[in-house]
């Protein structure tokens, strides 16, 4: 029997990158898929490829930093059955002055990075409270570490990691378990976001941000993410993972 069998895991971000490969690893351990992306069209490619294997999977366009949008996505997931899993990888951030930011790039990271994660809890403990759950939300390294020119990201990863805590805590006697990891440089397309410096950046500040073993892929992230969310992981919870090639030493 594989891990997930009989399980509905809702994946957001699921369109691209990490969700994408988080959607597949669980699909291929049994679990029945919710893809969520803001861009349907990724998240019904990451489904046909789930059907593709001879897995389930639904696609869903779903906004995680509109609360309506984030209920209405776990409503059109729970129609694959009850929701079980979660796994919180829709983000986004690039860089910038934080003297020059404009607000609006503030607020839209802090948006979907934290608001979203926390929408997208609070739309599924329901579910999770009769029969329990497991939660699993993506930080960063930069949510434990202080990145140059990246302030909101950083803000926002730092909230995701606390936010987990939080809520591993105040759900803990009722079988929900929150935990987050934080991964180091993934080799996905949101390394582009990051690709653009402003002028001026001092480069010997971002040495320490890159690991001497390189990105990991998205496939490497997914198995700590599957086994975070599996009964293995029973006795794991408010943990923050680190999966960033030594970066936190
Ligand atoms: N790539 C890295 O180096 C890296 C490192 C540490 C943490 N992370 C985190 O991993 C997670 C996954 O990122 P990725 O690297 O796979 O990036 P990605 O750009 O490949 O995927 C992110 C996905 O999120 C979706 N998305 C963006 N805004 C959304 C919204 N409002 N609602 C729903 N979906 C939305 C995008 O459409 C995209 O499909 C993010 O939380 C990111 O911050 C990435």
């Amino acid at each position: 029997m594989a891990r997930f069998d009989g399980r509905v895991a809702v994946v957001t971000g699921a369109g691209s990158g990490l969700g994408r490969a988080t959607a597949l690893r669980l699909a291929s351990e049994g679990a029945a898929v919710a893809c969520l992306d803001i861009v349907e069209d990724g998240a019904e490619k990451t489904a046909a490829e789930i059907a593709e294997a001879g897995g389930t999977a639904r696609a869903h366009r779903v906004d995680v930093s509109d609360p309506a949008s984030a209920k209405a996505g776990l409503e059109a997931a729970a129609m694959l059955g009850r929701p079980q899993l979660l796994v919180n990888c829709a983000g986004i951030g690039k860089f910038a002055h934080s003297h020059e930011m404009p607000f609006e790039d503030w607020q839209r990271i802090i948006g979907v990075n934290l608001t979203g994660t926390f929408l997208m809890c609070q739309a599924t403990i329901p579910y999770m409270l009769d029969g329990g759950g497991a939660v699993v939300n993506i930080a960063s390294n930069a949510g434990v570490m202080g990145q140059p020119y990246s302030a909101a990201y950083c803000a926002s990863k730092a909230g995701v990691v606390n936010l987990t805590k939080a809520l591993a805590a105040e759900y803990l006697t009722r079988k929900v378990r929150f935990n987050c990891i934080a991964p180091g440089g993934i080799d996905t397309p949101l390394q582009n976001s990051f690709a653009q410096f402003p002028e001026g950046v001092e480069w010997k500040t971002f040495r320490k941000f890159m690991s001497p073993l390189g990105n990991s892929t998205p496939e490497e992230i997914a198995s700590t993410i599957a086994y975070v969310a599996s009964d293995e992981a029973r006795y794991i919870v408010g943990a923050v993972i680190s999966v960033d090639g030594g970066l936190t030493i």
